[in-house]
């Protein structure tokens, strides 16, 4: 098949397959039309191109955002990475600890999923291959590792930020946000695009590490903050952009954020209490 034809079959697949791209401007229906590249807007006129099987809906962020865009597609990542898997080592592997998390997804064959900085999709392959997922991350290197592992499922990816997406309101079964909640600009708007998107009574499953997670390190304990930083920042790889977001956003309420946007929600620890997950439920 020519490339062409190949990009046809895929951007005819974005208009018509899963219709829930919506403009983030005027909220205007995407369609491909004549386009073989690309989702556009009737309406504003905006367009959004397809590249490698990604939307591309924004590229450009800023504050927090930036910098944790800056972070994921930069080499510093894989070398974090390290400290992930270790974290995952000390509860119990990294299946069972994220099971600790996707246990609060609906026990179904089929369903829709919306994974909210879904990263490279290290967990796609436990999740049913029966369910449809759109993915969406502002790292495009992380989008495009994600959409490798994702071959051959149905798994939609667009690049933008969890604060503005591009998706029709009551779309989704359940969502899911694990490892990016706490530094996101917006937290709490981020929170309130999950609900829009979400189908009455669908849960939301969010989790992270706990804000605070810094107060146990060693340099907390001898008051020598300056040691923590020196840890986080070089020795485990996250520079000093990242290491200042962790810091500024130590006293971050959870409870109080989710109590804002949902009525009914409970939020418990995991991983030994190094992380937290919010389980709440889109009001009928
Ligand atoms: C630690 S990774 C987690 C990826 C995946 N959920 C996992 O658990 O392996 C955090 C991801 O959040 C993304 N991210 C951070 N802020 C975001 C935002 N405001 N909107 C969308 N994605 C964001 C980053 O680009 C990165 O891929
Ligand atoms: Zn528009």
């Amino acid at each position: 098949m020519s490339t062409t034809s190949q990009n046809q079959v895929a951007t005819s697949r974005w208009a018509a397959d899963w219709n829930i791209w919506r403009c983030p401007k005027c909220r205007g229906e995407l369609n491909a039309g004549e386009s073989v590249t690309a989702l556009a807007c009737p309406g504003c006129g905006a367009r959004f191109p397809i590249e490698d099987e990604i939307l591309i809906v924004q590229e450009q962020t800023t504050a927090n955002n930036q910098v944790a865009q800056g972070f994921y597609d930069s080499p510093l990542w894989p070398r974090f990475r390290f400290w992930e898997k270790f974290t995952w080592l000390c509860n119990g592997g990294e299946r069972r600890a994220r099971q600790q998390v996707l246990r609060y997804l609906p026990d179904a064959p089929a369903l829709d999923l919306l994974d909210v900085a879904i990263g490279d999709g290290v967990y796609l392959d436990w999740l049913p291959a029966g369910w449809r997922i759109a993915g969406v991350d502002l790292s495009r290197s992380q989008l495009d590792a994600c959409r490798r592992r994702a071959a051959g499922r149905s798994v939609w990816l667009a690049q933008c930020e969890a604060e503005d997406l591009p998706m029709a309101g009551h779309q989704f079964d359940a969502v899911l946000s694990i490892g990016a909640f706490n530094y996101f600009n917006d937290p709490e708007a981020a929170l309130r695009e999950m609900v829009r998107v979400a189908r009455p009574g669908a849960p939301i499953v969010i989790s992270d590490e706990m804000p605070n997670l810094t107060d146990r390190m060693l340099g907390h304990k001898l008051g020598i903050p300056g040691l923590d930083r020196w840890i986080v920042s070089r020795l485990m790889h996250l520079g000093d952009a990242f290491t200042d977001l962790v810091e500024r956003h130590r006293g971050l309420d959870i409870p109080a954020i989710a109590g804002r946007v949902l009525k009914e929600f409970r939020v418990e620890p995991v991983w030994r209490g190094l992380g937290y997950v919010l389980v709440g439920q889109v009001p009928a």
